[in-house]
């Protein structure tokens, strides 16, 4: 529901909204994946009508990310493509939403016949206003962003995925200003959603039969909510239904909080899973890139993870060729990955933003090609350590929920483990939203296969683990 849904034009937004078909493409991160959701509710909301492709809309939405070149580079060939739609079907309106409207307005907007609306990460309450000015003959433009905004008066509408898993934005913008980054240039300044409009969400999902939340920010650590920080948060929501998951993403390592970390060993449905950033493995580099902390400090966050909740699954993200990266510096990377020996790593080129420090002190001087191999060496060296890591888990337990049928069978079942790892198993008699306990019986580097033993609860199965 839209609270202040704007009531001096009402009657004539309502009109141009009602029964128009809008079709919504989100690239980026699972930030931007919630936020269209939120889009969708308002757009539901105005009367409008979701469809499944471009090519039945009168109104497209491209949901953006301005995180490395080629994620923009994609958004401008799929702009081009909606350009000969707008051709054949002169009444189509094109919008851009997210962090590539925030960051390129003027060029998008200067676009001859491209783009008519460009609306903000903030701005998405404006919708229905920049439709009716597009509705006017004109471009609507709103990019403003925002000290309060979280949305949290609207319930996300969740028309794709897997009615299983979910996911709930807690926070919005990051303050961290790493060097490489933009996303505080397109996301603005870092606030918290109120506590009880997240709980109120994951009620709902309960409600609706979802297993799984993974609660979101850029730096979900310092979530701070009058007196409720992360950690509190973690509790309370794991209490709002003690048969439903809960995952995050992302906590920064520069003030990881240690009580978590008991409360995910103590918590059965709290997930022991933790994506961590590091980004680099050498404390100069990781000083360039202004990531408060050095690599000792980050491996010593890593042990003491461990030492806490044993069994843990760890994955990172990693930037290869920033900045001055020399030879040693890429060695360490390769070596602190070797150390931890993550589960699942997001490994990215180094790519220079407009606006970011990097850009505005360094200079982006590795080569392409050095940046490429050095790239290619990290994911060589990640898939030997998946598919070793996955190796072990031959013969070991695990709570899977099903999520679905596999994509490669409709005879399988796909899910995840607690530990987020992919498995696959025989459909049998189990069913998308079931937890069944499974024995890992052979693997690939990404997933794992697996023989059914029983549909369990989350309760069940680990109080016999912690028995046994
Ligand atoms: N807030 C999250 C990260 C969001 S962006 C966090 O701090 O964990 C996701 C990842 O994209 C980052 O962790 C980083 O590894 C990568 N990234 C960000 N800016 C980049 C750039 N300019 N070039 C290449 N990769 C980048
Ligand atoms: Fe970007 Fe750093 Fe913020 Fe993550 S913590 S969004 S990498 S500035
Ligand atoms: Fe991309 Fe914006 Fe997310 S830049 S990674 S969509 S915060």
């Amino acid at each position: 529901m839209v609270s202040d849904f704007p009531s001096k034009n009402f009657f004539n937004i309502t009109g141009i909204m009602m029964n128009k078909r809008f079709y919504i493409e989100t690239y980026g991160c699972q930030m931007n994946f919630a936020d269209s959701e939120v889009v969708n509710s308002i757009l539901l909301d105005g009367g409008m009508l979701p469809v499944q492709s471009a090519e039945e809309a009168d109104v497209i939405f491209v949901n953006t990310c301005s995180i490395r070149e080629n994620a923009e580079t994609r958004v401008w060939n799929r702009l081009k493509e909606f350009r000969s739609l707008k051709k054949e079907k002169k009444q189509l309106t094109v919008g851009v939403l997210g962090c590539m409207a925030e960051r390129i307005k003027d060029q998008i907007i200067d676009q001859e016949q491209l783009v008519d609306i460009v609306v903000g990460p903030d701005a998405y309450r404006d919708i229905p206003n920049l439709l009716a000015e597009v509705e006017d003959g004109r471009k609507a433009v709103n990019v403003l962003l925002s000290l309060e905004e979280t949305y949290a008066d609207i319930s996300p509408v969740r028309t794709s995925g897997n009615g299983v898993t979910a996911f709930v934005s807690i926070m919005r913008g990051c303050d961290n200003m790493c060097a490489f980054c933009v996303v505080p240039f397109t996301r603005g300044r870092e606030r918290s959603r109120p506590l009880e409009s997240i709980l109120r969400e994951i009620r709902e999902l309960s409600d609706q039969g979802y297993r799984e939340v993974t609660l979101l920010g850029q730096n979900v650590n310092s979530y701070k909510y009058e007196e409720i920080d992360f950690t509190h948060l973690m509790d309370k929501a794991s209490k709002v239904d003690p048969e439903m998951r809960f995952r995050f993403s992302s906590p920064h390592p520069k003030d990881f909080p240690e009580p978590l970390l008991h409360l995910i060993a103590e918590r059965p449905n709290l997930c022991n899973y933790i994506h961590i950033p590091a980004q680099a493995g050498s404390s100069s580099m990781l000083e360039r890139m202004r990531r408060p902390y050095t690599r000792e400090q980050y491996l010593t966050l890593i042990d003491r993870i461990r030492e806490i909740i044993p069994g843990v699954s760890l994955s990172t993200d990693i930037i290869a060729g920033f900045c001055d990266e020399t030879e040693e510096e890429h060695r360490d990377t390769m070596t602190l990955m070797e150390i931890v020996e993550y589960d699942l790593a997001y490994m990215f080129a180094y790519s220079e933003r407009e606006r970011t420090l990097a850009h505005r002190k360094y200079e982006d001087n590795v080569p392409e090609s050095v940046k490429k191999s050095r790239l290619t060496e990290i994911i060589q060296q990640q898939m030997v350590i998946q598919e070793k890591n996955n190796r072990k888990e031959i013969g070991q337990r695990h709570l899977v929920l099903v999520e679905g049928t596999s994509k490669k069978s409709d005879e399988q079942l796909s899910g995840r483990t607690d530990t987020n790892k992919v498995v696959v198993f025989d459909k049998l008699d189990f069913k998308k939203g079931d937890f069944v306990e499974v024995e890992i019986v052979d693997c690939t580097s990404a997933t794992l296969i697996a023989k059914p033993i029983s549909k369990r609860t989350i309760a069940e199965y680990y109080s016999e683990a912690v028995f046994a």
